[in-house]
């Protein structure tokens, strides 16, 4: 790839690109009724410089969010644009912000996979996560 790419934090200008990246990118769906603009400016308050993008140019092409609660690293949403897939630029946003992670002594971290997204869990494999098969994810609404 000739273009220059940009991987650098994610900031609260970047929500709108992002929110659409994600919308299109997930085949198990993505939840625009809870992950409003809103919510994801005070998840981004809360936990600064570790959600990161990938820029070419003007246009955002890769975003993943994640932040930890002084114990662990969570990571949620991540999606590359489909033209720019299997370049290495989840792997790079990855890679950012472990590093940051690892800045304030941040050294693991948990994700979950819908395994409706095609490739996720091979993604995450390939870049060292390791599924847990003996823990199931509980989930309450209150
Ligand atoms: C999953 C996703 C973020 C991967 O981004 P990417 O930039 O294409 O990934 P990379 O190029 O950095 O790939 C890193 C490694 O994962 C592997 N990988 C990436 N996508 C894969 C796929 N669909 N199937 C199998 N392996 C895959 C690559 O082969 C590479 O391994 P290697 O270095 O050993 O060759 C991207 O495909 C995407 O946006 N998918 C749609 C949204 C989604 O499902 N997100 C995950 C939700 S949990």
């Amino acid at each position: 790839m000739k273009e220059k790419i940009i991987i650098r934090a994610m900031k609260e200008s970047d929500l709108d690109h992002a929110i659409e990246l994600w919308n299109h990118s997930f085949q198990a769906g993505y939840s625009q009724t809870f992950d409003t603009k809103k919510r994801l400016i005070n998840y981004l308050k809360r936990n600064p410089g570790f959600s990161t993008v990938a820029y070419v140019s003007n246009e955002m092409i890769g975003a993943l969010l994640c932040g930890h609660d002084g114990r662990r690293a969570s990571v949620y949403n991540t999606a590359v644009k489909p033209e720019y897939r299997k370049l290495g630029i989840g792997r790079k946003m990855e890679k950012r912000a472990i590093s940051e992670f690892k800045k304030v002594g941040i050294t693991t971290g948990f994700l979950f996979i819908n395994v409706k997204n095609p490739g996720s869990k091979d993604f995450w494999e390939s870049i060292g996560w390791t599924v847990i098969d003996d823990i199931k994810y509980l989930y309450k609404q209150f």
